[in-house]
């Protein structure tokens, strides 16, 4: 099929290489020409694992271009996956989904094209981004768009980081529309992932256990909220974790125990049970603020929503709460920050706990350097009011601190060479916020290893792990 995507993001890029990588013929737009310069001389814009060697095989299917009327052109279906930034009221920033719609009404000169709304945008989008496109339609033809454009609703369900595989494996596709002919044509689009009938990429094999993907066809309000419903559903379940763990710490029991505990039971399930400083990025934080903005259009009160937003934020203060625990005073401290991403295999700095950390420190007096493998040219461009040092390697950061937060769990970090790490530091500290090193190893390390609920290796492990009992 002929598709179109109008944004080159995260999202944008992604469903542009996969379906390319399928076989349809995609043609990316973006406003921003020197995005699209980069794209077209096969230089991938951001950190996402998989995604240029991707884009390398799909090449011959998919273009780039600044113009809208040469990439709507042929197009059977367009994407709309620009960005919705957060607005200062909580609600998402939708005026690039309105201009995506009006270029759209614009330039669209064929018969009948499906319009899906792949940016995430609140319940009610579809209908608003149908009559953007009729009234620009009438405005530049001087006509009536009479059917021309059917409006759906396909969710993103992609993580930044597996981008890739969530988008050719995915649990479920979910397609939104009034219109049954706009749902005929999505379903043929997203044939080959359904049946799962593409050959798997050499780099990302097909899990064993994938057979056909389930297809959640339904009206397009239902699609939009089940995107919203989802993100804050993994939100609160990340904060109910991080709850339970401050308990955990009142009471001396291990946090990761009790989640691995809980999460073995099926109808819990142990994914986004990991404890630590909370959620980042550019989609929790947006989509519970954007449920509560539509909700309370409707004088309509979250409460569940709201308590997991107020965790996520104190899990961020109990970080500054356990260095002043353990150091009393942060004025004149040394703390090296190891992550600035807001998780790892990304370079997104967005909402990215490690950012807020920075300036809470320096807001209290501290001196502090940070390192991130990938995300360090972000880090200066889009913070340069952050007056962090940056280290060129983790090492460069730990030397001379006072203690070292490990923020971000980058596989490295978790297999460094934690002995010789220990000797850059006068008295080695790590505060673990993200319950990710082994607490063992790091210990026999020479670092006085701390989590956020203040949890430390039993004595009797620890003692054990000494006399060399344990791995
Ligand atoms: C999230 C959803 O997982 C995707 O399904 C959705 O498509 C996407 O938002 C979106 O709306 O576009 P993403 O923000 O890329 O994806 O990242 P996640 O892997 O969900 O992680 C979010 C945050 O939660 C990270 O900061 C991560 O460190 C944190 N997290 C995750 C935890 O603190 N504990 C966990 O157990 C899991």
């Amino acid at each position: 099929m002929n598709v179109c995507i109008i944004g080159t993001g995260y999202v944008g890029l992604t469903t542009g290489a996969c379906l390319a990588y399928l076989g349809h013929q995609v043609s990316c737009i973006d406003t921003d020409a020197a995005k699209i310069s980069r794209l077209r001389a096969g230089d991938v814009p951001i950190y996402e694992p998989y995604l240029q060697e991707l884009l390398e095989i799909a090449r011959p299917h998919i273009e780039f271009s600044t113009d809208y009327r040469s990439g709507l052109a042929a197009a059977e279906v367009v994407f709309i996956a620009v960005g919705t930034p957060p607005n200062p009221d909580g609600g998402p920033d939708l005026r690039y989904v309105c201009a995506a719609a009006e270029g759209i009404g614009e330039y669209y000169e064929g018969e009948f094209v499906v319009v899906v709304n792949k940016s995430t945008v609140p319940i009610g989008s579809g209908n608003w981004v149908e009559s953007i496109l009729r009234e620009s339609f009438q405005r530049y033809r001087g006509r009536q768009a009479n059917g021309r454009f059917a409006v759906a609703s396909n969710p993103e369900f992609l993580r930044e980081g597996t981008a890739i595989y969530d988008t050719l494996y995915p649990d479920r596709v979910v397609i939104g529309a009034e219109n049954a002919h706009a749902l005929e044509v999505l379903y043929t689009l997203y044939r080959p992932i359904l049946d799962q009938s593409f050959t798997a990429p050499p780099f990302l094999t097909r899990p064993e256990e994938m057979s056909a993907v389930p297809l959640v066809s339904t009206d397009l309000s239902s699609a939009e909220l089940v995107k919203y419903a989802a993100n804050a559903f993994l939100a609160l379940k990340i904060s109910y974790i991080n709850e339970i763990g401050r308990l955990a710490g009142k009471v001396g029991a291990d946090i990761l125990q009790v989640a691995r505990g809980i999460g073995l039971d099926t109808r819990i399930g142990s994914r986004f049970l990991q404890p630590g400083v909370g959620w980042g990025g550019s989609c929790f934080g947006k989509d519970t603020a954007a449920l509560l903005a539509t909700a309370s259009e409707y004088n309509l009160r979250m409460p569940i929503v709201q308590a997991a937003r107020d965790v996520n934020r104190h899990q961020r203060d109990l970080v500054i709460e356990r260095l002043l625990d353990e150091l009393r005073i942060l004025k004149g401290r040394t703390i090296g920050l190891l992550g600035l991403a807001f998780k790892p295999q990304t370079d997104d700095l967005r909402d990215a706990p490690a950012v807020e950390i920075v300036q809470k420190l320096i807001d209290r007096g501290a001196r502090v350097k940070v390192h991130d493998p990938v995300a360090m040219n972000r880090f200066r461009q889009e913070q340069p009011q952050l007056a962090a040092l940056r280290s060129a390697t983790p090492e460069e950061c730990v030397q001379f601190c006072d203690a070292v937060v490990l923020m971000t769990e980058w596989p490295q970090y978790l297999e460094m060479n934690w002995s010789q790490l220990a000797t850059l530091m006068e008295k080695p500290l790590i505060l673990d916020a993200r319950y990710a090193l082994d607490p063992v190893r790091v210990g026999r390390a020479g670092f006085r290893y701390t989590t956020l609920d203040r949890w430390n290796p039993a004595p009797a492990r620890l003692a054990a792990a000494t006399a060399g009992a344990l791995a």
